[in-house]
């Protein structure tokens, strides 16, 4: 069981506001694959040029709408973690106890959601929805594989996965909504992301220049760990599960 540092728990159960940002390590317990895992990460073995950007679906449709619609395929069969149910938990705690807690994803997976979460603020977007580059139209798709790649809209258009590709502009209320809760929240959680793609990674300054305290979970180093108050080096689905246990012990 993982120790909470006293000042931490103390902190969480003080904080009026909470901002979580996670990224693609939450999910790793789920086995779900990393980005930049050095090993089995998805841009170690996957050029994102060739598979995360408009050009790349412009110029090859069938095979970006074959790679996402695989991974759609795979995420069916994978459920949420201890990391995701701490969450959840944690975020109803809070609305108990009438204060707020923000919970902002770079993931495409809605694990988040499956677990309990709501008012998930997608950054990315959602792998799971579906949307026509002609008429717009978007639609959450869980069956099987899709049968032609890319799929067809009703209006012969071809569908592509509803989320950001690298060089496309974030749904503006989802980057404002959560750019709004991070200035002046009294904690700031960097959860599972190597925190290297903009403008999610701005979220953590915003947070600490308005004195937010910081918490970081991820068993590697990266940029946060030396913005946080405290940098937890364990796995997520080790370490909030005992957070929030010890939250709600202490909370009776
Ligand atoms: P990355 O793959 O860049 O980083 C994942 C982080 O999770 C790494 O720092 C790992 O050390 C950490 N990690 C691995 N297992 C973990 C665990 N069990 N618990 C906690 N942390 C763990 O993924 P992201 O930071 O999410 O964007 O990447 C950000 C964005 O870059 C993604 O949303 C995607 C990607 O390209 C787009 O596709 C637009």
């Amino acid at each position: 069981m993982s120790s909470i540092p006293s000042d931490l728990l103390q902190t969480v159960r003080t904080a009026s506001s909470i901002v979580v940002l996670t990224g693609a390590g939450v999910s790793a317990e789920s086995g779900i694959p990393t980005f930049r895992d050095a090993m089995d990460g998805l841009w170690a073995r996957f050029n994102p040029e060739d598979l995360a950007t408009p050009e790349a679906f412009a110029r090859d449709p069938q095979l970006v709408s074959q790679w996402y619609d695989e991974r759609r395929c795979k995420l069916a069969m994978c459920k949420p973690n201890p990391a995701h149910l701490a969450l959840a938990q944690l975020q109803r705690w809070m609305r108990e106890h009438d204060r707020s807690m923000t919970l902002v994803t770079q993931n495409i997976d809605r694990l988040h959601q499956e677990a309990g979460s709501d008012d998930v603020i997608e950054l990315h977007g959602s792998l799971r929805v579906w949307r026509c580059t002609r008429c717009e139209k978007e639609t959450d798709e869980r069956g099987p594989a899709f049968e032609t790649h890319p799929p067809r809209c009703s209006c012969g258009g071809a569908r592509r996965p509803s989320v950001v590709w690298f060089g496309e502009a974030l749904p503006a209320d989802a980057i404002t909504r959560a750019q709004r809760a991070s200035v002046g929240c009294r904690l700031f959680m960097s959860i599972g992301t190597s925190g290297v793609v903009y403008p999610a990674a701005g979220l953590i300054d915003l947070a600490r220049t308005t004195g937010a305290r910081v918490l970081e979970v991820n068993p590697a180093v990266t940029t946060a760990s030396a913005k946080a108050d405290w940098a937890i080096h364990e796995p997520a689905g080790a370490f909030l599960p005992a957070l929030v246990q010890q939250l709600m012990e202490q909370a009776v």
